[in-house]
């Protein structure tokens, strides 16, 4: 243990890509949209946590040499990789495709955000052909990485980049995620506070979509906490528009950025642990859930993570039977997502 500490903590020159040891593992990170509201705090929390001797690269097509001047100042032991794209010719790749090389999990946090009366939806057209463009690169230049998809409306950007990557032939359900980990993070922290307890602690899932419709809190299986009727309906509609109530009070300035950045960061760091053997790292995604026997394509479930992505998909938490109705309820909402991210994939 002490050599691995060793290794992992004192020697610079250890190189990536060393899957064959038993040495804590070096990993490429790529921050795609890192010059954003979200990008800037996540590429931070990332220089912080990732490994020692990892590279972070960091891409944006504005603004992103002084995010990556700023961030190279901290003093941990990872690299920083700087690209900035061509805002005005996107077919001009160049940058992109050097951020992209050999990559083992790309973030993507690149994308508009809401404004005030806007819903996630009324993003899709812009942002899915961000997504498509940062997708086409990764999957011709690193097409085993993960990818993490943090753009609205996840719902339909993840089987869009599904699509992209099938038509590129590397399409691998085990490493796509869309993240929505936010709505966990936020329902521990409001259950916390409702019952005086550590948010941290609380043991919720959020399952179904990311969206007010398609968002599931699983209240009535938090393990060791109950709810009242009465909290259990004010409970579900905080999480489910606590994503508005930032949207309104930042009052047109944009949406989730703090949050989201430490919810997108536990998710990546998640990822990356299990890339390095760590085992047990259960979190809810929007996955591809084709595999599974519910009824439909993509859904947000408990997923365990693996040295390649995922390493199983859980079955749902037990459910009371309002949930249960809720569930049967939002999968045909969720379909129709599923099928505007197809369509345009297919079209696009
Ligand atoms: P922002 O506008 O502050 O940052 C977006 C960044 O993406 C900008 O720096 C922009 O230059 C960059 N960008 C645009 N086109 C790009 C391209 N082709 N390649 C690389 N970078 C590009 O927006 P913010 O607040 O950071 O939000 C980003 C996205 O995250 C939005 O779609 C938002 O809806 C979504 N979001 C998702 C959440 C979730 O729970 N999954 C929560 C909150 C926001």
């Amino acid at each position: 243990n002490l050599y691995l500490l060793t290794c992992r903590y004192y020697i610079p020159q250890f190189k990536p890509h060393n899957r064959a040891t038993d040495v804590p593992y070096m990993v490429k990170v790529l921050v795609a949209g890192a010059a954003g509201g979200i990008g800037q705090p996540l590429s931070l929390l990332l220089k912080q946590n990732l490994p020692a001797g990892s590279t972070l690269a960091l891409f944006d097509v504005v603004n992103v040499i002084g995010v990556g001047e700023d961030l190279s100042h901290i003093n941990t032991h990872v690299k920083l990789e700087v690209h900035l794209g061509d805002l005005k010719n996107p077919s001009n790749t160049t940058e992109l495709d050097k951020a992209t090389q050999n990559l083992d999990l790309a973030v993507i946090p690149a994308g508009v955000p809401r404004k005030p009366g806007m819903t996630r939806d009324d993003l899709f057209k812009v942002n899915a052909g961000i997504v498509k463009g940062l997708v086409e690169s990764i999957a011709k230049n690193s097409p085993k990485a993960l990818i993490a998809i943090i753009t609205n409306p996840v719902n339909s950007t993840v089987p869009a980049a599904a699509e992209i990557l099938k038509k590129a032939g590397v399409y691998d359900p085990k490493r796509l995620f869309g993240v929505s980990t936010l709505d966990i993070v936020r329902a521990q922290t409001f259950i916390g506070q409702l019952k005086g307890q550590n948010p941290a602690e609380v043991k919720v899932h959020v399952i179904g979509g990311h969206s007010p419709e398609t968002m599931l809190p699983i209240l009535s299986s938090v393990s060791g906490i109950s709810f009242s009727e009465e909290e259990t309906s004010s409970l579900s509609t905080k999480i489910k528009e606590a994503g508005t109530a930032v949207v309104n009070a930042k009052d047109g300035m944009g949406s989730a950025t703090l949050s989201m950045a430490y919810a997108g960061a536990r998710f990546a760091l998640g990822l990356v642990k299990a890339l390095n053997g760590e085992s047990g790292i259960i979190e809810d995604s929007y996955v591809d859930t084709s595999s599974t026997d519910l009824g439909v394509s993509f859904l947000a479930v408990p997923v365990e993570f693996g040295k390649n992505g995922i390493e199983k998909i859980h079955p749902l938490p037990q459910m009371n039977e309002s949930e249960k109705k809720q569930l049967a309820e939002l999968i045909p909402i969720v379909q129709k997502n599923i099928d505007t991210g197809l369509e345009f994939a297919k079209s696009a």
